[in-house]
């Protein structure tokens, strides 16, 4: 989704915009633009695709040289990609660049369109210009015409505003979507997220809905809706300019399967005590536990598929009913919540629009909710009544790797706390499952290792595959969701999860030799029955990649390939098993020259429904 940038200070601006706008490259955009002072008048340069398309540009006509302005990258809803819907947009003292939705865009344009205002592009943004800059005709005070227009919108924004009458000052405002305001020394920076500005500085101040932040060189200034100062707790991110880096790699998403190991240690290490889970520093003690009667873990794409690994595990060890929900499904079917049912949101960003939307609902029906939240200060961590921090660390690919592992880490924690609290497993298997999650970072490190290699020839083997297969049963279905969505997303070849002994009821007459099937065959108690539909599909010609456990016996000639991971304790095994199935997606994606880290059309975090 849209990104957002401001500055103020002492550098060349346009550098520190396109620095800043590269870092938020992740969110997914198809234009950028910048708005910059030079010689107290606003310079606009903008352009359709890539970054690099408006450096080229910039390089040709001339970049605007100055030491404030805005910057944007935009992913298109109203109006097509192009040159003109590209943000900044401007009314005739006014410019701004804009994050969300207006929803009520149509009658605001109506009415000053009447108004004699003309406008050049199809986009919300342009209105909110054109109005602000109505107001600021009216009233020439620049706050006190931010409040009249924010007050008239429906919808979600961040914005970030420069006034033609207040060279090398930035002005920025939100509701709903998220912006940050970084504070550094003789410098000040506005964005929508903590990696644009981590090179200049680690201090920053969250904005929380309808705050107006005012940014000149010398300091920040807040102000509520009701134009009252406000003085705000300043934060500091814990990580550095590294963190948001390559360091090395390739790609982001290569680097952050390689991260994997530390995000486990990072997120488990700390909720252990005694050698068991404590999750009380988060709100949630084993008395609470006891009362819940059913769950149910609502969240989109990646963080849905860590739900339905948790399903599996909580139903099991806690033998309590778990429902799984598609945010988006959730919040428009009246669900069914009653007393004793806790409502767990997950989502790495913690913006997603559904998912957010999903837990307000819930609150609203007097539910519980406990969110599972990567992204620190993020709308759904802060209105959750409970609250699990995942610590991944910024994940920059749009495909998620390492906060889906350290979702399922939080969903082992959860599950063994739970199980124990509820009575249904005996002290030793709480600490022997513990245990066993504590070996996972190493584990992982492991199997990183020993499936590179296997993950890319098998990915050479799909290159020309125009559809594929993952099957799965219990644990091995669900983890096979985030496995065939990896595949998709990345490498565009069109793939379907299937639970492995459903295929027969349909599905299995898809079967040919050019359809390749991913058969995951890991749980001993289910190995043979998936063994069996394995040996169907193979009868109908398919070609399989069967991925089990080192101890198992595969008969022979049922796979093509067989990749096997250590043997492990079962329930946790789909911490290791996602490996492989994130390393096959990646390979083949980068073998068919695809761009892994913003693969088109999607967007890191979705803020809108
Ligand atoms: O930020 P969230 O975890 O709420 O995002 C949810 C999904 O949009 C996300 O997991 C998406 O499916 C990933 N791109 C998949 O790799």
């Amino acid at each position: 989704m849209c990104g957002i940038v401001g500055y103020v200070g002492y550098r060349d601006c346009s550098d520190v915009l396109v620095s800043a706008l590269t870092k938020l490259e992740y969110r997914g955009y198809d234009s950028a633009g910048i708005a910059v002072f030079e010689d107290n008048k606003i310079s606009v340069s903008k352009s359709k695709g890539k970054l690099k398309n408006l450096v080229e540009k910039m390089a040709e006509e001339g970049k605007p040289v100055g030491i404030a302005g805005i910057g944007h990258t935009r992913w298109a809803t109203h109006g097509e990609p192009s040159d003109v819907n590209s943000h900044p947009h401007s009314g005739a003292k006014v410019t701004l660049v804009h994050n969300g939705i207006i929803e009520n865009y149509k009658e605001l344009k109506d009415f000053l369109v009447k108004q004699g205002r003309e406008f050049l592009s199809d986009t919300d943004t342009e209105v909110v210009a054109q109005l602000l800059d109505y107001y600021y005709d009216i009233i020439k005070e620049p706050v006190k015409a931010i409040i009249e227009t924010t007050q008239e919108l429906r919808g979600s924004f961040a914005l970030g505003i420069v006034f033609e009458d207040y060279p090398d000052m930035v002005y920025a405002i939100r509701r709903e979507s998220p912006l940050i305001v970084g504070v550094g020394e003789n410098e000040n920076f506005i964005a929508s997220d903590v990696p644009a500005i981590i090179k200049y500085t680690k201090d920053y101040y969250l904005l929380e809905h309808d705050e107006i932040a005012v940014l000149s060189k010398s300091g920040v200034k807040i102000f509520d809706i009701h134009y009252q100062p406000i003085v705000k707790e300043l934060k500091t991110a814990d990580w550095d300019a590294d963190a948001v880096g390559k360091c090395g790699y390739p790609h982001y998403m290569i680097k952050e399967i390689n991260e994997q190991p530390t995000a486990i240690k990072n997120t488990v290490l700390p909720r252990i005590k005694d050698g068991l889970p404590c999750l009380e520093e988060c709100n949630i003690t084993p008395e609470a536990l006891k009362d819940i009667n059913r769950i149910h873990i609502v969240a989109c794409g990646s963080a849905m598929h860590s739900g339905m690994v948790g399903k599996y595990v909580i139903e099991d060890l806690a033998r309590t009913p778990v429902i799984v929900d598609i945010a988006s499904e959730f919040r428009y079917r009246n669900p069914i919540i009653g007393e004793g049912d806790l409502i767990i949101i997950i989502s790495q960003s913690g913006e997603t629009a559904d998912s957010l939307e999903a837990m307000r609902l819930a609150k609203r029906k007097g539910a519980k909710t406990l969110a599972i939240v990567n992204v620190m200060g993020s709308t759904i961590a802060r209105e959750a009544d409970m609250l699990i921090y995942t610590h991944a660390g910024p994940e920059i690919s749009v495909a998620s790797t390492k906060a889906y592992m350290v979702q399922l880490a939080v969903m082992y924690l959860f599950a063994f706390e739970f199980a124990f609290a509820k009575g249904n497993i005996t002290d030793e298997k709480y600490r022997y499952y513990t245990e066993k999650l504590l070996e996972t970072p190493e584990m992982v490190e492991k199997v990183i290792a020993q499936t590179t290699e296997i993950s890319q020839k098998i990915s050479t083997k799909l290159l020309t595959a125009d559809s594929l297969l993952y099957i799965g049963r219990g644990l091995d279905y669900a983890l096979s969701m985030e496995g065939s969505l990896k595949l998709k997303e990345i490498s565009y070849i069109h793939s379907e999860s299937y639970a492995a002994g459903e295929l027969k009821h349909g599905t299995i007459s898809l079967i040919t030799e050019d359809m390749p099937v991913i058969a995951v065959a890991t749980q001993s108690s289910i190995y043979e029955k998936t063994v069996s539909n394995i040996k169907e599909v193979k009868a109908r010609g398919a070609k399989v990649i069967m991925i089990c456990q080192e101890g198992n016996d595969v008969p022979k000639d049922i796979a093509d390939y067989v990749l096997k991971v250590p043997n492990f304790e079962e329930v946790l095994l789909p911490m290791l098993v996602c490996v492989p199935l994130q390393l096959i997606a990646y390979y083949t994606s980068v073998q068919r020259g695809n761009d892994v880290d913003q693969p088109r059309n999607l967007a890191k975090s979705v803020t809108v429904e």
